[in-house]
């Protein structure tokens, strides 16, 4: 069993982190909230520590994990020639990772040999307040086992990793939902490595120009990935998705529906096919249209729900690349191992 650890995300005392702090501190493995997603961690200057994060997620060794900081400080100590550090103040706290030059310090586990480390500041409370006390930078991938959605919330990291990790800090849900966004900044200009809640817009406007490759849109298999981590199966269920590619269609294709299936849609799409459907189909409400951040919020765990629901599969709808969509439609088209559909029965 690990030692689960309850707080809540902006009203807890430090002291409820000092158990988690010391199992850092002794090379032991947290997990805890961010506001992206939960992550796994270990001191990031301690490579055995890092290889129990590998061994506990069934990770490939050649995927590197992110380092997370409470401060500049511990910034400057693991990465070497830090870049536009003006322009990380505006941004850190925040769901933004950047690649840098690493430094010689940063044992090769994290970074799975490579000469680069990726950083992140996280904007949450818990997150932050246990890396201050562990007094080291955390490296962290999701709390997930390898290949499944990450947790974005504390009661499905206890499901997944119970007995797996030494310590498991529940704050509840957390605040995006979606992983953060990876820019490689020793390149000029920047690439976006994954999309993210930060978003396209928002860095165009912090590092004037972005390079955004076709990559990002998760519509291709490359020989050679962007960042380690993007050739492998990810975000998926268990049972078979299907992403419907135009929504006009969705009102005939739900009158069509002779299987036991999972709908995942906006609410406002819910209420333009409810009375269309028949038993067969369960709704999963993704959030509304106005505003997708409610959507990257609540997408893992309705991929989740899938694999929990007697239904044989799932169908969702697709959604506009424009800010936070274009992270919610890299993450669903790779869930849904690219099955693209346009109409039923396929
Ligand atoms: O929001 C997040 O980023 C969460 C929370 C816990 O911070 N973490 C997260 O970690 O999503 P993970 O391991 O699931 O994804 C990290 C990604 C991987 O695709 C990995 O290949 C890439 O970051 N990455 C790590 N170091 C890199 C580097 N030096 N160069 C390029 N990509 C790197
Ligand atoms: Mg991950």
């Amino acid at each position: 069993m690990s030692l689960i650890i309850k707080v809540d995300p902006i009203n807890f005392k430090p002291e409820d982190l000092f158990p988690a702090a010391e199992v850092i501190k002794k090379g032991g493995t947290v997990a805890f909230p961010t506001e992206t997603v939960y992550g796994l961690g270990a001191d990031a200057f301690n490579g055995n520590a890092c290889l129990k994060i590998f061994k506990i997620k069934k990770r490939q060794p050649d995927n590197p994990l992110i380092v997370h900081i409470s401060s500049f400080e511990q910034l400057y100590n693991v990465a070497s020639e830090v870049k536009n550090e003006d322009k990380l103040k505006k941004v850190w706290p925040g769901p933004l990772t950047v690649v840098l030059k690493k430094k010689p310090s940063v044992p090769k586990e994290v970074t799975a040999g490579l000469d680069t480390v990726a950083v992140r500041m996280p904007a949450h409370p818990v997150a932050l307040k246990l890396i201050e006390i562990s007094g080291t930078p955390i490296a962290a991938p999701s709390a997930n086992i390898s290949g499944k959605p990450s947790p974005t919330s504390g009661k499905t990291v206890i499901e997944e990793l119970n007995g797996l990790a030494d310590v498991i800090i529940d704050a509840g849900e957390t605040f995006f939902g979606v992983e953060s966004t990876i820019v490689d900044i020793t390149r000029d200009p920047p690439v976006l490595l994954r999309p993210g809640p930060f978003t396209v817009e928002e860095l165009r406007s912090i590092f004037t120009s972005i390079k955004v490759p076709p990559e990002v849109s998760g519509l291709y298999d490359f020989e050679k990935p962007l960042a380690p981590g993007m050739k492998y199966k990810h975000y998926a269920p268990e049972k078979d998705l299907y992403l419907l590619l135009d929504n006009s269609s969705l009102p005939e294709i739900i009158k069509k529906i002779d299987k036991r299936v999972a709908v995942l849609v906006t609410e406002e799409n819910y209420e333009k096919i409810k009375d269309l459907a028949s038993k067969n189909v369960t709704f999963i409400i993704l959030g509304t249209e106005s505003n997708l951040y409610t959507v990257a919020k609540n997408l893992f765990e309705a991929l989740r729900k899938i694999d929990k629901l007697d239904v044989e599969f799932g169908i969702i709808q697709s959604f506009k690349e424009e800010g936070i969509g274009l992270a919610i439609m890299n993450r669903i088209r790779k869930a849904s191992g690219r099955k693209f559909i346009t109409s039923y029965p396929f």
